[in-house]
């Protein structure tokens, strides 16, 4: 992601001046962020009338949805009142999606402050606030009311976001200060994307009737119109795109047709990936059944006493951090819902830089991001921050901590259109007509035209989902008693381990790597390798925690398995019948820039949500979003190539590209 790529400096979050009504201004721009006289009738005129939303929502069926793109989300206004009109409007089983992108997001005290100028809007401004957090550079979705109104804000800039964007936009809110004080985004690139996202019947609003944004806009396929403003307004500009839809993606990662009859799901397996899939999907309806082969959910990888949400980025912009990005931002506006101190901790998460290679690191990273997600702190301001004395500093991420995953599994799984069937474990998958089936040796255990298999690697044992490149790797933790000094610790410190602060009288430290092993037991070899961690970490907390009179083997502790794919993407989304695509696209064996123009054959309704490695709690929950969107030809919310970069197909098409 590079920075700053157009002339304007980067000044994130927006600086606002408030005139004397108490109304926010750009610094930046000098220009006010909606009118002076009458904000919330010119938003309802410009953007909800011109769009004709009033009848759109109203003409919803249940299980329909629409989804707005916005330039600048700005102080949310436009949305909010999206919102409200939707819930006035549309029946209760409607969904509105919202797409916007912001390259200045506001601060949160900027935010609640500029939205408490519209009190009849204060429901909806609450909860938009209650879910204002960790929202940095790159794709961020908040899931509202219930899900029923999911929120994309694509933080950047418009010319470099919207050309990730992967959605079909049914009408537009194009915002943005005026064209005069803002010439870098009203740009013939900015309205070739917007028609790329169009189709026929796509319309627009926005508050200008500059000449030359109504001839753009035409030349780029919308037909634009001038009409009556409000106020102090004579004229805006509405339009309907009349251009064509512009052409596919590569067959391979196109979206695979939908012919479903029923909106119901089996997702085999209750980790944290099968309990987001079915959280994702009960929230659109669908009726889902959860089967696992435990008594309990999440006994598994997603069983630990705390996990950390760790974020190991990378300056250059690869998909896995920009998916790390996105999926953190997710994760830590999901854990808003849960107790603090008890199921989760925002206290920070501290990586210490313990050689040069790691300080050198850090520091792109410090360069590469925002402060609010990571800063670099000298020893003692790291010292501080932990609580402890430590080795070195290192990079400190604020808003990261632990989580009680089991809890955040919980949180998922326990809704209205779940039904949980344990002790079930899918020894055999069957395709039965339109449905597919869940088999333990004579007893059908379930059925449903959609499948997901969420049984990290496990699904290996179905020949549909054998090839895939899944390894287990073994990992222990170890829990530590507290003590009266060790609660002197504030926040979670990683080297090659990490140890988070106690949670109900225990710190957890973790974790070993082990690639060979088969065995589940708990081994205390491995708890006297964590406890050689901890010394790495911080020899004053190994002296608090009096770790040199601590026997391994009688250490509590608990062992999983990890679960991993070779690029360390998980892997997510519809899978095709293997040997049907190596000969569908032989070709690729001897060009692979052909693209052939065949479709890719999939198998219908199969899906996948797995190989989430050391950071699940991270990619899981996002990667349920990612799955419901596929499904429900919904905008993704992780940039086109990321979804790409993490599509089970890619294995098989990197095979062919590679002669094999
Ligand atoms: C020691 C250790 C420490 C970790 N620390 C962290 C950390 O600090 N931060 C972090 O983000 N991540 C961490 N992880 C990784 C994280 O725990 C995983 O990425 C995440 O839990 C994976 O979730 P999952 O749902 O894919 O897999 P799992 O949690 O393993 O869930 C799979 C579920 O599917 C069920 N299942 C499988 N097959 C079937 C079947 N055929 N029928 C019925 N049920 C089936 C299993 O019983 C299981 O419940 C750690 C992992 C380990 C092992
Ligand atoms: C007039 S305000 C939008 C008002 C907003 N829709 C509302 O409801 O409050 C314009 C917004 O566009 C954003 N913006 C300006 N140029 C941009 C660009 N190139 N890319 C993304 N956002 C941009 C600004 O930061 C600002 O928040």
């Amino acid at each position: 992601m590079p920075d700053a790529p157009l002339d304007l400096p980067e000044t994130r979050p927006a600086q606002l001046d408030w005139d004397a009504q108490g109304q926010p201004l750009s610094r930046l721009f000098g220009d006010v962020y909606f009118s002076n006289e009458n904000g919330l009738a010119e938003t309802r005129h410009v953007f909800l009338v011109n769009n004709d939303l009033p009848a759109r929502f109203n003409a919803l069926s249940e299980g329909e949805q629409l989804t707005i793109g916005e330039t600048g989300f700005g102080t949310g206004l436009n949305f909010l009142c999206a919102w409200q009109l939707f819930e006035q409007q549309a029946p209760a089983g409607a969904r509105l999606h919202f797409v916007s992108v912001e390259k200045y997001p506001l601060d949160y005290a900027d935010l609640q402050r500029a939205l408490a100028l519209w009190p009849e809007l204060a429901p909806y401004a609450h909860e938009l606030l209650g879910q204002y957090v960790a929202l940095h550079p790159g794709f961020q979705r908040l899931n509202l009311a219930g899900g029923r109104v999911v929120l994309t804000l694509l933080i950047g800039d418009a010319l470099e976001m919207l050309p990730q964007l992967d959605a079909h936009i049914d009408a537009w809110f194009l915002d943005g200060f005026a064209p005069a004080k803002n010439p870098q985004m009203w740009t013939a690139e900015l309205f070739a994307e917007l028609a790329r996202l169009s189709a026929p019947g796509t319309s627009i609003g926005t508050f200008t009737s500059t000449g030359y944004v109504r001839r753009r806009l035409n030349d780029a396929g919308f037909k634009m119109k001038r009409v009556p403003g409000l106020g102090s307004k004579w004229e805006v500009l509405k339009g309907q795109f009349v251009g064509s839809a512009t052409g596919a993606s590569k067959p391979w990662f196109a979206r695979p047709p939908q012919h479903l009859c029923e909106r119901r799901a089996l997702v085999i397996g209750a980790g944290m990936a099968g309990c987001a899939t079915a959280s994702s999907l009960a929230a659109r309806g669908w009726q889902v059944t959860l089967l696992e082969r435990h008594a309990t959910i999440a006994e598994e990888a997603s069983g630990n006493p705390q996990g950390v949400l760790y974020l190991k980025l990378s300056a250059h912009g690869t998909a896995l951090s920009r998916l790390i990005v996105s999926g953190f931002g997710h994760t830590r506006r999901l854990l808003e819902r849960l107790q603090k101190g008890h199921d989760w901790d925002n206290c920070g998460v501290l990586q210490l830089a313990l050689d040069d290679k790691e300080v050198q690191r850090q520091a792109q990273l410090a360069a590469a991001f925002p402060s609010d997600l990571l800063i670099n702190l000298d020893r003692a301001a790291a010292e501080t921050k932990a609580g402890i004395q430590l080795p070195a500093g290192g990079l400190f991420y604020p808003q990261a901590g632990w989580v009680h995953p089991p809890a955040l599994c919980r949180l998922l799984a326990e809704q209205p259109n779940i039904r949980l069937q344990l002790h079930q474990e899918a020894l055999e998958l069957r395709r039965d007509g339109q449905t597919w089936q869940a088999w333990n040796n004579t007893e059908l255990l379930a059925s449903a035209a959609v499948v997901v298999l969420a049984g990290a690697a496990e699904i290996k044992r179905f020949p549909y989902s054998a090839e895939l490149p899944l390894k287990r790797i073994r990992g222990q933790i170890s829990r530590i008693p507290a003590t009266t000094q060790s609660t002197a610790l504030r926040s979670v410190v990683c080297a090659s381990g990490y140890i988070a602060p106690a949670r109900l009288g225990e710190h957890t430290l973790g974790a070993s790597f082990d690639f060979k092993s088969d065995d589940l037991a708990l081994n205390s070899l491995d708890n006297a390798d964590n406890l050689v961690l901890l010394e790495e970490i911080s020899s004053d907390l190994a002296e608090r925690l009096h770790s040199a009179q601590l026997d391994p083997a009688k250490l509590e502790g608990r062992a999983a398995f990890r679960c991993t794919s070779p690029d360390y993407l998980p892997i997510v989304g519809p899978l095709a019948n293997r040997s049907a695509f190596v000969e569908a696209y032989a070709v690729l064996t001897k060009d692979a820039r052909q693209v052939p123009d065949i479709p890719c054959p999939w198998l219908e309704g199969l899906y996948i949500n797995s190989g989430h490695g050391s950071r699940g709690l991270i990619t899981a929950p996002l990667s349920g979003e990612l799955i419901a969107a596929w499904l429900d030809n919904e905008p993704l919310p992780v940039p086109r190539d990321v979804a790409e970069a993490c599509h089970p197909n890619r294995f098989a098409l990197r095979l062919l590209i590679r002669g094999q």
